[in-house]
């Protein structure tokens, strides 16, 4: 992953090789956190965060259904993402905002270990790449059942619950696919390792429903408005595996795939991507670049990045000036 200068952690900018946690974290032991994946684009106005408030929202959300009280609320992380985005100079990038429980007690129920709070920000392209947006990318059923709401809370973006995903990512990985896609615990389509999943037949966009165990996102939220707005019919239905293979179109939306066409299930051919998926991909493409105005609402703008302090001149080259010895280049105007 590529460095930047600079993480927020617990209310101050560390530099970033300092921001650091204790290897007895509970966290690190148990997945005891919540997290988001929010991208901030370059737009004709600056930069500007997707939807950051409705993401602030879902980590408070998700915090709340694994009894994590949140030291800072969604105001406060929204200003300090903000900064932290202007401070390390960045035009576009990803965000990743992590509550999780700290080092000092150990064992299952920790209450009293710290909760602590950090936000990170990098430069990250298209995670299923940019040939995948254009193209489509081959996908695979996983043998494994996204994670049951009997069992875990599918509806909370929780760390420990991505064990699932990375089992199924890993499969389809090893099996030389691009992604995989997971069935609910009942058998129906639920959504990608990362991503939520549409599915066009005969004209009507089909989306899984809530009781899937869908993570509710902030990207298929979107998508559905803006194919509505299209005038497209979006039904939120269970879907069939074999509804998969007999569809016209699929595509999986997520922040960090974005809106990503599917042109092959499980050795079964879709075809390259059709007309239904073009056309709401390029409107959507257009409101995360701000060319949209009925969407603009959803972007948060971030100011122009802070100007880097100018360097220090060095100590010995300052004295080789005062006494009238020539001085480095970079020194003179
Ligand atoms: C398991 C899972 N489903 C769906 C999504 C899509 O959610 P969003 O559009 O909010 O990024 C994500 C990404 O956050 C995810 O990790």
């Amino acid at each position: 992953m590529e460095k930047v200068e600079l993480i927020w952690m617990n209310g101050d900018f560390l530099p970033w090789d300092e921001a650091k946690v204790h290897v007895l974290s509970h966290g690190l032991h148990y997945g005891t956190g919540v997290f988001e994946g929010i991208r901030c684009y370059e737009t004709e106005r600056g930069p500007a965060v997707f939807r950051l408030q409705d993401h602030l929202e879902r980590l408070e959300k998700s915090a709340e259904l694994y009894y994590l009280e949140m030291p800072h609320g969604a105001e406060r992380l929204r200003e300090a993402t903000k900064e932290l985005i202007r401070r390390n100079g960045l035009r576009s990038c990803y965000i990743r905002p992590l509550v999780f429980r700290g080092y000092g007690e150990m064992g299952l129920y920790a209450p009293s270990a710290p909760i602590e709070t950090v936000i990170a920000v990098w430069p990250w392209g298209a995670y299923l790449g940019e040939e995948g947006k254009g193209k489509g990318v081959r996908a695979k059923v996983s043998s494994w059942r996204r994670i049951s709401p009997q069992s875990a809370i599918p509806h909370a973006k929780a760390s420990g619950q991505y064990l699932n995903s990375i089992l199924a990512k890993t499969e389809s990985a090893k099996a030389g696919y691009e992604e995989a896609i997971l069935l609910d615990e009942r058998g129906f389509v639920c959504e990608g390792s990362g991503e939520n999943i549409f599915v066009i037949r005969d004209g009507e966009i089909l989306t899984p429903p809530h009781a899937a165990s869908i993570l509710d996102g902030i990207n298929r939220k979107s998508v559905i408005q803006i194919a509505r707005d299209l005038g497209y019919s979006v039904i939120e239905r269970e879907i069939a595996r074999a509804e998969l293979y007999l569809a016209d179109e699929v595509f999986l939306t997520g922040t960090a795939a974005e809106l990503v066409p599917v042109r092959e299930i499980d050795d079964h051919d879709l075809g390259e991507p059709g007309e239904i998926t073009r056309v709401i991909q390029a409107r959507f493409e257009d409101a995360l670049a701000g060319r949209a105005e009925e969407y603009l609402e959803w972007l948060d703008f971030v100011g122009e990045p802070t100007a880097p302090e100018p360097p220090e001149p060095a100590t010995a080259e300052v004295e080789a000036e005062e006494v009238g010895e020539p001085t480095s280049g970079r020194l003179n105007p």
